[in-house]
């Protein structure tokens, strides 16, 4: 058995939380480490220090960060927990201070789980034998998974990904995670100017199926989301199948209220296997014939396969007039409306060339304009599905 300290929470709460993880847990109140001059660590030998510490929002965030440091100083093996609104700047702070999650309650399912299965790896599965379930609060979201595809390369599915991400974190902040899943050839990396520790093959990594594990590998964009990077090698994740895409993505979907996908052309097997947990996809397309055709040979074909979610979103990218084609005349050949028109805009190539999403740095123009409208309605999908579940959702001021 491995042993849990909750600091700042009252006895009862360690007795339930001790029920819910199947480890013993004590509790320290916030009083006795917010003194001026009180210290976690005074008089202790580091090596009786518990195996993981959850520090709550009693204690005040700088005085749980400060902790969290010393404690790392010491035992960087310590699993440390924080109770506190996932903003980027608590997130970037509390990762720093060694802290391996984040979270709104302590109540939380999924933090839970997660502390309950590391203290068990850590115990080799000894546990408490009397484990009585934590009266668990709703899971108050819906988790939206949305997939950005089309048959041909070049034609703005990683423009229009990118800059949705940053469109979706502003209403969902730290809720959004971004995955790149052109395995091959994916430039998420380079057009968001990120420089990931972690990468996609990290990830498909056994040690990843660890939830919290696998918050580590993603990279914090600084608009306000998260991203999961492709591998620099083209061959880095050559052996990956469909059902390790599809356990990635559920895995992100217990994390994230979306999870947006932006993929390679055509249909490979990481395509199919993230329509098959999509709720929206956005199809792309150019106004060009050939272009237009293959959408339309890949909506008939998954249309088969069963793998077009009901929400869909046809996006006509770089349009003018020069094509000769209207958008009546591409409504009759997709056999579908076009929701969305995206002009040819030359900010968008250079905004992708400086590593700033168009939306980041602009806040008009029509390609912008059309990006946000396109997040709006995903988001109103989402809200929509939400409360026919009955979740309700916080709002952001
Ligand atoms: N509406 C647009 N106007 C001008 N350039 C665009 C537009 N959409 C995409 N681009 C540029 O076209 C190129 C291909 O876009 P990209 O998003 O990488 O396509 P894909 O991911 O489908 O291969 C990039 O250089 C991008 O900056
Ligand atoms: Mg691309």
């Amino acid at each position: 058995m491995s042993i849990a300290l909750i600091v700042g929470g009252s006895d009862d709460l360690a007795r339930r939380m001790s029920g819910a993880i199947g480890h013993p847990t004590v509790a320290l109140g916030a009083e006795a480490v917010v003194a001026d001059g009180a210290s976690l660590l005074r008089g202790l030998d580091p090596a009786t220090l518990p195996e993981a510490i959850v520090f709550t929002d009693e204690v005040p965030l700088a005085r749980a960060l400060s902790m969290a440091d010393e404690v790392r100083a010491v035992r960087p093996d310590i699993d440390m927990v924080l109770i506190a609104t996932a903003e980027r700047d608590v997130m970037r702070d509390a990762m720093r201070a060694g802290i391996r999650d984040v979270a709104a309650s302590i109540e939380e399912p999924v933090l839970l789980a997660g502390l309950r299965d590391r203290l068990d790896a850590r115990s080799g599965g000894a546990r408490l034998a009397a484990m009585t379930p934590m009266p668990q609060p709703p899971i108050d979201f819906t988790s939206r998974t949305v997939v950005v595809v089309s048959p041909k390369g070049g034609v703005g599915k990683t423009s229009v990904s990118s800059n949705l991400a940053v469109a979706l974190a502003k209403q969902s902040p730290m809720e959004v995670v971004l995955l790149d899943l052109d395995l091959q050839f994916g430039d998420l990396s380079t057009v968001l100017d990120l420089e990931p520790i972690h990468t996609l093959a990290d990830a498909f990594g056994a040690a990843a199926r660890d939830n919290l594990l696998l918050k580590t590998y993603l990279t914090v964009h600084p608009t306000g989301f998260y991203v999961l990077c492709g591998a620099d090698s083209p061959a880095a994740n050559d052996k990956v199948g469909g059902e390790q895409v599809v356990q990635l993505i559920r895995q992100l979907q217990d994390q994230f209220r979306y999870v947006l996908i932006d993929t390679a052309a055509g249909l490979d097997d990481a395509t199919l296997a993230a329509l098959e947990c999509a709720d929206d996809v956005v199809l792309m397309s150019t106004m060009d014939v050939a272009c237009l055709r293959g959408v339309r040979k890949e909506i008939e074909l998954l249309t088969e396969l069963s793998l077009l979610p009901d929400s869909r979103h046809v996006v006509l990218n770089f349009a003018d007039k020069q094509t000769g084609l209207r958008v009546k005349d591409v409504e009759a050949m997709l056999g579908m409306p076009v929701d969305f028109v995206l002009p040819r805009a030359k900010e968008v190539p250079a905004s992708a060339n400086r590593g700033v999403p168009l939306l980041a740095s602009a806040k008009s123009g029509p390609f912008v304009k059309t990006v946000k409208a396109l997040s709006k309605r995903i988001d109103d999908r989402a809200r929509a599905s939400e409360e026919k579940r009955g979740h309700r959702r916080m709002e952001v001021a």
